[in-house]
């Protein structure tokens, strides 16, 4: 009986012959020779048929396989010095099992909005397959991460009657005969989980209703979003800072084949690792950003665009946090400054590269009265927020926490141009197809 194995595990069996359940991306042929390049999901490597050495009608099944058919290769594992991936398989068998006729996806160049028509296809092109790599390495890493520093994942509910922060990107939906919403974030029932339990995070699916058709936004994105009692900000963005760190690093240490596919220069990644991140208040942001001589219209009081943001962390070469913000500008939570009243305890993360904010968190408001006042000039109806209202009634504690996109930090670690690279199935303004 032949071993069946992964490509990815070529490594453990060379000189042996093994059997590949693969795909076929592409091929070249002449008379004597086919090369046959294969993926399997784990890795691309090249199969090497040489007409000499296979039956006839081996040899007739590689020059007319097709694009994206499925096939069993059966053959022995040699090194390949020349490919970056180290290994190939010298064919001596194939038997088909699935057919592909015309697969849409040719090796020609095509607009992007056709293969997006064909996401479900395009996925398993090679950049696709090692940005959905990397995903899946942060996820890993994120996990590992907070299971480490003591936190425990708590999950916030999607259908909530809730809307943390603010009621413009709502996703309304009816709840039999109540109104309800999809999830905008977790945080205050991450509230309640930290004043239970300490550390926590939640991880899960949100839904912004934004009218926004940019490279960072999308409709339906993942957020990691841990909350974390008897805990003032500077303090959590220690921990902000440390988990980023720690995700680039695990991307680094266990990515590096993915890496070398989309070409991502890991030397300016483990310049993301190097602790700590720089941080500024918004007051000397909008300084700096007045003083550079290219943002003439900036003005306290006002958010920044992506221009602004690009500036300011191109500015230090690292993720830099920009801190206490415009109170008018940011959610009812934020805890008030202790003396003064037109900024809050917060911070964005801004990630370089013109990656944008990748992080949004805050210290909370523990004062009840305030929280009520701030509730009904957000214009929300304070009945709703009474069970927010009661974890500062019993016992309430300084506490903060932060939101980390998923998709953002993709979209920055593998340097991708769009955010919807780093969704499989990404929720755009203008789709939801496939
Ligand atoms: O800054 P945001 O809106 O913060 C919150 O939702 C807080 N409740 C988080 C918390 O303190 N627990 O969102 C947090 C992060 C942003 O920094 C950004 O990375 C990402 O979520 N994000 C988006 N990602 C993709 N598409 C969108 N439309 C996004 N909106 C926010
Ligand atoms: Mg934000």
């Amino acid at each position: 009986m032949l071993k069946t194995i992964s490509i990815i595990d070529s490594k453990n069996h060379v000189d042996e012959e093994v059997k590949i359940g693969a795909w076929l991306t592409n091929k070249r042929s002449s008379g004597k020779i086919a090369f046959l390049q294969l993926r399997d999901g784990t890795a691309f490597f090249q199969g090497v048929v040489v007409k000499s050495n296979v039956s006839e009608e081996v040899f007739a099944l590689a020059k007319e396989a097709k694009q994206e058919e499925s096939i069993y290769v059966i053959g022995t594992i040699h090194e390949d010095t020349r490919s970056p991936f180290g290994y190939e398989i010298e064919v001596s068998g194939i038997e088909k099992v699935g057919e592909s006729d015309n697969y849409p996806i040719t090796p020609k160049e095509h607009g992007v909005d056709f293969l997006m028509d064909h996401r479900h296809l395009w996925l398993r092109s090679k950049r696709q397959f090692a940005v959905m790599k990397i995903r899946n390495e942060i996820i890993r890493a994120t996990y590992e991460f907070f299971n480490k520093e003591g936190f425990i994942k708590i999950d916030a509910p999607i259908l909530t009657g809730s809307a943390p922060e603010g009621t413009t990107e709502l996703f309304h939906t009816k709840y039999f005969d109540k109104d309800a919403y999809l999830s905008q974030s977790g945080q205050l029932y991450e509230e309640a989980g930290a004043m239970a339990y300490g550390k926590v995070f939640s991880f899960g699916p949100t839904f912004r209703a934004e009218k926004s058709k940019t490279r960072r936004h999308l409709i339906e994105f993942w957020m990691i979003e841990p909350e974390m009692a008897f805990m003032h900000q500077e303090e959590s963005l220690e921990v902000q800072e440390k988990y980023i760190s720690f995700l680039v690093q695990s991307v680094i240490d266990n990515c590096a084949y993915e890496l070398n596919i989309l070409e991502r220069d890991i030397n300016v990644l483990k310049r993301y690792t190097e602790l700590p991140f720089p941080r500024i208040s918004y007051d000397e942001a909008v300084e700096l950003l007045q003083k550079s001589g290219e943002f003439p219209d900036v003005k306290w009081g006002e958010d920044f665009g992506s221009p602004e943001e690009t500036y300011l962390a191109e500015h230090f070469s690292k993720p830099v946090f920009v801190m206490n913000y415009p109170k008018a500008i940011k959610p009812f939570y934020m805890k008030p400054h202790p003396t003064r009243d037109d900024v809050v305890i917060c911070a964005d993360l801004l990630a370089p590269e013109g990656y944008g904010e990748i992080i949004g968190g805050s210290e909370r408001a523990t004062d009840p009265a305030f929280l009520e006042a701030q509730i009904e000039a957000a214009g929300l109806n304070k009945d709703d927020y009474q069970w927010y209202i009661d974890l500062r009634r019993y016992g309430s504690v300084p506490h903060s926490g932060f939101g980390l996109g998923l998709e953002r930090a993709i979209t920055w670690i593998t340097g991708e141009e769009h955010i919807r690279e780093a969704i499989p199935f990404p929720r755009l303004l203008n789709r939801i197809y496939p």
